[in-house]
């Protein structure tokens, strides 16, 4: 089955307005040289700027998305940001359970389904992410952690519209490491064979692998059977890195 590529870039806690206009707008101009795209593109920018960055990409084939929201729509939470709101300034998509809101905020997989969920709830499409530790991998853990994470993070309701799932190893997240592969195309076989017990179009979700992807090994990673896309970070901040993986996708 042949499923739409999605090369996104999280920018993580980077960007001032100035700038992030200028990389945007390189973005966008890149894309609007190519007659028909063979992927969808995505850029999830600090919250800051998804009203300024919506409003720019408004009408393009650029898409932008939040990097996280809470799982409830509105009310006293100080800080935070609902789906709605995400959805009300511009984005499509919304990120759940990056392994850094994972370590940092303690996010547990019910947390990250409770935001996925509050994501479809507000009609953007959830990207769940997903990956092993160092230490998970080095004792033959990766395919178990996996497996629990997608099971318990997916949002009730997801189908191949709505979710997006990101495999992302911990340590190769922003290490320039990568796992082999054959090491990638085991996860993503095996998290393809688990969603296919949990819902009925799992062939067509796509399947994003992120962790030190830029354009030198994007290529070869995207050639792996079951991945559909990557989740890019440090690579995604300039347009002129990020076009490159952008094109393995076209
Ligand atoms: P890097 O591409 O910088 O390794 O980050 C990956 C990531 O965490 C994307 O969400």
């Amino acid at each position: 089955m042949s499923v739409r590529p999605l090369i996104a870039g999280n920018w993580k806690m980077n960007g001032l307005a100035g700038e992030s206009a200028g990389q945007i707008k390189a973005l966008i101009s890149k894309a609007n040289e190519v007659a028909s795209l063979g992927c969808d593109i995505l850029i999830c920018p600090p919250a800051t700027l998804v009203g300024q960055l919506a409003e720019q990409a408004k009408g393009t084939s650029v898409a932008i998305g939040g990097q996280d929201c809470h799982a409830h729509e509105k009310g006293a939470h100080t800080g935070d940001i609902s789906a709605a709101m995400l959805k009300d300034a511009g984005a499509s998509y919304c990120l759940a359970g990056h392994s850094e809101r994972r370590t940092d905020h303690g996010e547990s997989n019910a947390d990250v389904k409770a935001k996925a969920e509050a994501a479809i709830g507000a009609e953007l499409i959830a990207i769940v992410c997903v990956g092993e530790t160092l230490e998970q991998r080095e004792s033959g853990k990766t395919l178990e952690v996996v497996s629990d994470q997608v099971k318990n993070s997916l949002p009730d309701g997801a189908t191949a519209t709505n979710t997006v799932i990101a495999y992302e190893p911990v340590w190769a997240i922003g290490t320039g490491k990568t796992p082999t592969t054959e090491d990638v195309a085991e996860v993503h076989a095996h998290m393809r064979k688990e969603l296919s017990t949990l819902m009925s179009d799992a062939g067509s979700v796509r399947l994003l692998y992120g962790g030190s992807v830029k354009g030198s090994n994007a290529a070869e990673l995207m050639a792996v059977e079951h991945v559909n896309g990557a989740l890019v970070g440090g690579a995604s901040l300039k347009a002129e890195d990020f076009w490159p993986i952008v094109e393995t996708g076209l």
